[in-house]
């Protein structure tokens, strides 16, 4: 049994495991044998690699195919990562299992930002700057929102927008354009055919997909300049859109409408943070530092140091944009999903917040796996034996995607 990515797969193979696309629609079932029908059935859905009889292709990574001592020592830096929540319990005890492979397989230690400590005054000094009174009594001045993202949430507003009106907003900034024609042909959406224009992509992945992809991206240029000895800001994209993309594909698994808007609230969900990293480096500096050297998690030191989370300051943010409430919502309650107005979609943002804190995949500043809301788990329905596919699904998408973000 192994993996074969799909333009490896040769007719004839056996199928070990069910194909299914990213709506969990079953293509082709195991036990069958592939025919060229199928090799084309599953480019046209996107599907990357499937699992085959016999030995071909690469193995499913197992514990006994890595060193034990690399092993041992990933193990136990893991668990440190995850000291914050419950390893017996059965989705964390799934993730841990999968996130020491992962990080086994990609070399992923546990490395901790080095920030020079500021001496006690200025800790003291800094962490008393109330940051949530000062946005809102609007004592600093928010980014302006994008024109692009203001006509574009105008579109997105309007169930009768045209076809041409989308591509219109969307080729005023080629930039835009052409990271949207880049994603649209790559295996994010794995249409067997180039497609060469905005019109055509809206016609083909729809109105509130493209201009809620559209959106998203503008948003996150905004924020260019936030220093870079307070954060890497690829590695901030990197956690930033492996959230979209897992957020998309719980999504999809839950059979949910509109996967596109669950990919922008896995964008955007740590949009609060990159306020403060911009806005308030002298108080990032503190919070980080103290983040650093002791065991507590970054978003409950930002409330005693900043008077407010960044899930209240990115609530903040899109709010005075005026963006979707269900965007606000999600955004806010990522933490805490049992709190939300749509407990469903914010709890998938907050599971997919989890798995790539879990597996190191970039990160927004934060050194540890964040706490499951596990009531909100248990009304989500969802099983961790569908974690290693979704991760891997997951995985493949990212890096197609990343390189056109970071290029
Ligand atoms: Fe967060
Ligand atoms: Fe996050």
């Amino acid at each position: 049994m192994g993996m074969v990515h799909v333009d490896e797969v040769e007719v004839d193979m056996v199928l070990d495991d069910d194909v299914k696309d990213i709506n969990s629609r079953l293509l082709l079932a195991k036990g069958q044998k592939i025919q060229s029908k199928h090799i084309r059935i599953f480019k046209i859905w996107g599907i990357t690699e499937v699992c085959v009889a016999g030995n071909h292709g690469r193995e499913k990574i197992a514990e006994s195919d890595i060193d034990p001592e690399t092993l041992e020592r990933i193990t136990e830096d893991t668990k440190n990562i995850f000291k914050h929540v419950d390893l017996s319990h059965p989705a964390i005890k799934e993730l841990f299992r999968i996130s020491v492979l992962y990080r086994s397989r990609h070399g992923i230690l546990h490395t901790e930002k080095n920030i020079p400590l500021t001496n006690g005054e200025d800790v003291k000094e800094h962490s008393i700057t109330d940051v949530k009174k000062m946005i809102a009594q609007n004592r600093i001045k928010l980014p302006e929102m994008p024109s692009t993202a203001f006509e574009l949430n105008e579109v997105v507003a309007d169930p009768f927008a045209s076809v041409h009106r989308i591509a219109e907003v969307v080729n005023k900034s080629p930039s835009l354009a052409a990271l949207l024609l880049r994603i649209v042909n790559s295996s994010f959406y794995g249409f067997p055919s180039k497609i060469d224009s905005i019109s055509r992509a809206v016609t083909l992945i729809g109105t509130r997909e493209i201009t809620g992809l559209a959106l998203g991206i503008s948003i996150v240029n905004v924020f260019k300049d936030v220093p870079k000895d307070i954060l890497d800001m690829s590695s901030f994209l990197r956690h930033s859109l492996a959230c979209g993309i897992l957020s998309r594909i719980l999504a999809a698994n839950k059979n949910l409408p509109q996967t596109e808007q669950l990919f922008v609230c896995g964008l955007l969900h740590d949009i609060g943070r990159l306020i403060i990293y911009q806005y308030f480096p002298d108080q990032a500096k503190t919070l980080m530092n103290l983040a650093a050297t002791s065991d507590n998690l970054l978003y409950q030191l930002e409330n005693s140091c900043l008077g407010g989370k960044h899930t209240l300051i990115g609530k903040y943010l899109l709010k005075t944009w005026k963006l979707p409430l269900e965007l606000e919502d999600n955004v806010f309650y990522h933490h805490n999903p049992s709190g939300a107005h749509h407990p469903v979609k914010a709890t998938i943002v907050h599971l997919a917040d989890i798995m790539v804190n879990a597996l190191g995949i970039g990160s927004s500043g934060e050194r540890f796996v964040p706490p499951l809301d596990y009531k909100a788990w248990d009304n989500l329905g969802l099983s961790p034996g569908s974690f290693e596919t979704t991760i891997r699904h997951a995985t493949h998408q990212l890096a197609a995607l990343e390189t056109f973000f970071q290029g």
